[in-house]
């Protein structure tokens, strides 16, 4: 089977060039100068469209247990809704449970997804107990294809690890070649800080964000960021937030330490008002890191130019507001934390370059080609080029939209971005050589999306 997508304006972290890209079966065959191919079996017409590789969103929450639920995603209409949206590759975390090891870990995350996902997926592993025997078990998930593990200095008695056991993890990282996530917030004092506002009676949605200050995640970014510096490890932050969180990553990349950040585009586009919404409407927009002051999202721009903010994922981990976020009606910190996103980061993101802040080629690389030689997929993905997989995504720089839960197909009742007017649509996208959206729907299946098994990280400064 040869696909032909003609016409179109081929882009990459470099740039943008005007060529056709042959696919034949799963993979590109070539990319040429305009009119150089012969005829193919699907001809794909990508006139005044950009031609690019498939989002790749490396941090995904489907089917994951919080606060006594459940996001509401499956791995089926998540990869659904991620493919609407043009991402072809989403990694997602298997949770280890405390006194649970990792092996059993990945095998049920394996269990959920395998035969479930529309696009392909690797998984991170949430190492939230570390002893002798996790740690040993490092080299087991390495050697499954997953070479990322996330730890959380928030969320105490739940995910929360001590410095010790950062030390330690960040140590064995350095001896295999894993690359240590870490979810940095002073989760220590944050709990004090909610234990005093919800004495006072201060119960509502905005106290989420309140009593999570940003000087808590920059003092924790700084305080990782040390911890690898100690041991040696490369260090990636995820879902940064805060201006100060950023400083504090800026300053360690300028020494040359191998320290990297995701943010996410509810930091890029949210603040703090949402948060404050009245009538419990603010729920909607409960994750942490918290959204922040609007000043903030200057500086996250800033850092996505140069490159401070690598890479941007979604942290997409949906809750119903009907029936999930209603949990904490009363008392924020009972509300399930996180959002969803999954299907809207191509599209939020062009909004940056629409409007300056960003190139077309740190679009493309931010949202695909980093991901992909951060977590060991590159390139197999991340990029058009001749032996890639043909995960490609047309996308019609100029046509318009408007965001609503009433057209998404996240499976979650609103939509953090409802009525936000966007300019730029994906058109097509092929994973792995196969039309799954197309101008006339969705024409995937669940089962289509394979496994990924990921090398280490290729992205060391
Ligand atoms: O609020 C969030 N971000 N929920 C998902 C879990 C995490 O910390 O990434
Ligand atoms: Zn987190
Ligand atoms: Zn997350
Ligand atoms: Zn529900």
């Amino acid at each position: 089977m040869r696909t032909l997508i003609k016409g179109g304006t081929v882009l990459s972290t470099t740039g943008a060039s005007r060529a056709d890209v042959l696919v034949e079966g799963e993979t590109i065959a070539a990319v040429a100068a305009p009119g150089l191919f012969g005829t193919a079996d699907e001809v794909i017409d990508a006139t005044g469209k950009y031609v690019m590789p498939g989002g790749i969103d490396a941090h995904t929450h489907m089917e994951m247990p919080f606060g006594g639920t459940f996001s509401h995603d499956t791995f089926e209409t998540g990869t659904i809704a991620a493919a609407w949206g043009g991402t072809t590759t989403i990694i997602d975390f298997a949770v280890q449970p405390k006194g649970s090891t990792l092996q059993p870990t990945l095998d049920k995350w394996h269990e959920k997804a395998g035969g479930n996902c529309a696009v392909d997926y690797g998984f991170h592993m949430i190492l939230s107990d570390v002893n002798d025997t996790t740690l040993k078990e490092m080299q087991t998930c390495i050697d499954a294809g997953v070479s990322s593990f996330k730890m959380f200095m928030a969320y105490p008695g739940v995910f929360y690890s001590t410095d010790g056991e950062i030390l330690r993890a960040m140590q064995q990282a350095t001896e295999t070649g894993a690359t240590i996530m870490m979810h940095a917030e002073n989760g220590i004092a944050i709990d004090q800080l909610v234990a005093q506002a919800l004495a006072e009676g201060k119960g509502d949605p905005v106290q989420h964000g309140l009593t999570r200050p940003p000087e808590l995640e920059g003092e924790a970014t700084s305080r990782a960021i040390r911890l690898a510096q100690v041991t040696g490890a490369p260090l990636y932050i995820v879902h940064l937030s805060a201006s100060q969180a950023l400083a504090a990553v800026a300053e360690a990349r300028n020494t040359g330490q191998n320290v990297f950040a995701e943010t996410c585009p509810q930091y890029l586009y949210l603040s703090i008002e949402d948060l404050a919404k009245p009538g419990f409407e603010g729920a909607k927009y409960v994750a942490s890191p918290p959204l922040r002051e609007k000043w903030h999202q200057g500086d996250l721009w800033r850092g996505l130019r140069t490159n401070d903010l690598s890479v941007v994922s979604t942290d997409h981990c949906p809750f119903c507001f009907k029936d999930q976020k209603e949990l904490g009606r009363g008392d924020f910190s009972k509300i399930p934390n996180g959002m969803p996103g999954v299907e809207h980061r191509m599209d939020l993101l062009h909004q940056g370059v629409v409007a300056g802040e960003i190139s077309l080629g740190r679009w493309v690389e931010a949202c695909s080609t980093t991901p992909a030689r951060m977590f060991g997929l590159y390139p197999r993905k991340g990029v058009i080029a001749p032996g890639s997989d043909a995960d490609i995504v047309v996308y019609d720089p100029a046509a318009k939209q408007t965001l609503s839960a009433e057209t998404h197909h996240m499976n979650v009742d609103y939509s953090a971005y409802e009525g936000f007017e966007i300019t730029g649509k994906v058109e097509t996208v092929l994973s792995r050589g196969r039309v799954i959206v197309s101008p006339s729907g969705f024409s995937g299946s669940a089962g289509h999306g394979k496994f990924l098994s990921r090398d280490l990280c290729q992205y060391l400064n």
